[in-house]
Formats: structure tokens, C-alpha cells, sequence
């Protein structure tokens, strides 16, 4: 199993968007293992996006980010990291295919509204920057039975 950090970026929680963004993931099968509404602050957001400093976009990047609250979460499922980047859909809401997140709540390339983790390395720091030790609950769901076919032994 797998665990991604997902961030419901300040546009998405000032559009009203929580519930319909979290029910595609929760009816996707996914589970929800940690959440909380936050600010981000500044110290927290520039080591979040280290990677994009000096980039053109950086500054107007931290300063939407810390502009307003967040909801941070933690998807756990097989595969969970590549599964929501897809659901997600392409960075730029202009450019996101219909059916993506992106791509049917937003036209903006920088409110783009959701954050996903891109890779296990990343999902790894990114979890550990936003939930303390004990946030992220290991919490078993009676209907993992019928999200994975476990008859060979393993979930598939
Ligand atoms: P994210 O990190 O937020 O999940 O988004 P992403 O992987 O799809 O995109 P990434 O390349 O990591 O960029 C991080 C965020 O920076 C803004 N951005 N603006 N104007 C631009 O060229 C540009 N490029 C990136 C977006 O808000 C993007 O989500
Ligand atoms: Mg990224």
C-alpha cells in the first residue's frame, strides 16, 4: 500500500470544492488516512516547493499558497501516488483533460487547485512536512474486501 500527500489548495477550499474533490477519491476507492484544514506558513511552503526556487513562478507559487487555508490529506491505496496525479489531471487547468480534477473545477494554470505528490521519495518528505507522527491513522475499512480481490493472497 501505498500513501500520497494530497493538498486542496486555498482555491479549491475558497470555491466550496472540498466535499466533490474528497468524494472522487473516496468513490475512486481510495483511503483517507489523515486530513486537516491549515495555513501554510511561509518556512513550511518554501521547504514544501524547495525544488521550484528561482523559478519565475516561485514567489506568486508560495505566496497563493500561504494566502489562505489549505486541506492536507493523506491517500492510501495501491499504487495511490500514480492513481491521483491522474485523477488530478495535468498542471494547467487551461490544458487538464475533462474528467481530471483539474480539468473539470478549474481554467487557471496557477490555481490549479489540488496538490499531489509525484513520486514515493516525494510522497515519503511531504507526508513527514505535513502530519506530525500519530496524524496519519492506519484504520481498516470493512469494504477492503470488495475495493481489492484478494483471492490470490495478496490485494489486487
Ligand atoms: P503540484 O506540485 O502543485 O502538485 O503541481 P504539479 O506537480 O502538477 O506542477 P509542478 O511543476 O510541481 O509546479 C508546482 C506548481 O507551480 C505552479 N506552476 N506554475 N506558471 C508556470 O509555468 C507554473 N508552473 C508551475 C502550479 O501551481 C503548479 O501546481
Ligand atoms: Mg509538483
Amino acid at each position: 500500500m501505498e500513501t500520497t500527500l494530497i493538498i486542496l489548495k486555498p482555491d479549491a477550499v475558497q470555491r466550496g470544492l472540498m466535499g466533490k474533490i474528497i468524494t472522487r477519491f473516496e468513490e475512486k476507492g481510495l483511503q483517507i488516512v489523515g486530513a486537516k484544514l491549515m495555513r501554510i506558513s511561509q518556512d513550511l511552503a518554501a521547504t514544501h516547493y524547495k525544488d521550484h526556487q528561482g523559478k519565475p513562478f516561485y514567489n506568486g507559487l508560495v505566496r497563493f499558497m500561504t494566502s489562505s487555508p489549505v486541506l492536507v490529506m493523506a491517500v492510501r491505496g495501491l499504487g495511490s501516488i500514480a492513481i491521483c496525479r491522474k485523477m488530478m489531471g495535468a498542471t494547467f487547468g487551461s490544458k487538464a483533460e475533462p474528467g481530471s480534477i483539474r480539468g473539470d473545477f478549474g481554467v487557471s494554470n496557477s490555481f490549479n487547485l489540488i496538490h499531489g505528490s509525484d513520486s514515493p521519495e516525494a510522497a515519503a518528505r511531504e507526508l513527514s512536512l505535513f502530519f506530525a507522527p500519530g496524524e496519519v491513522i492506519d484504520w481498516s475499512r470493512p469494504v477492503e474486501t470488495w475495493v481489492y480481490d484478494s483471492s490470490s493472497g495478496k490485494p489486487e
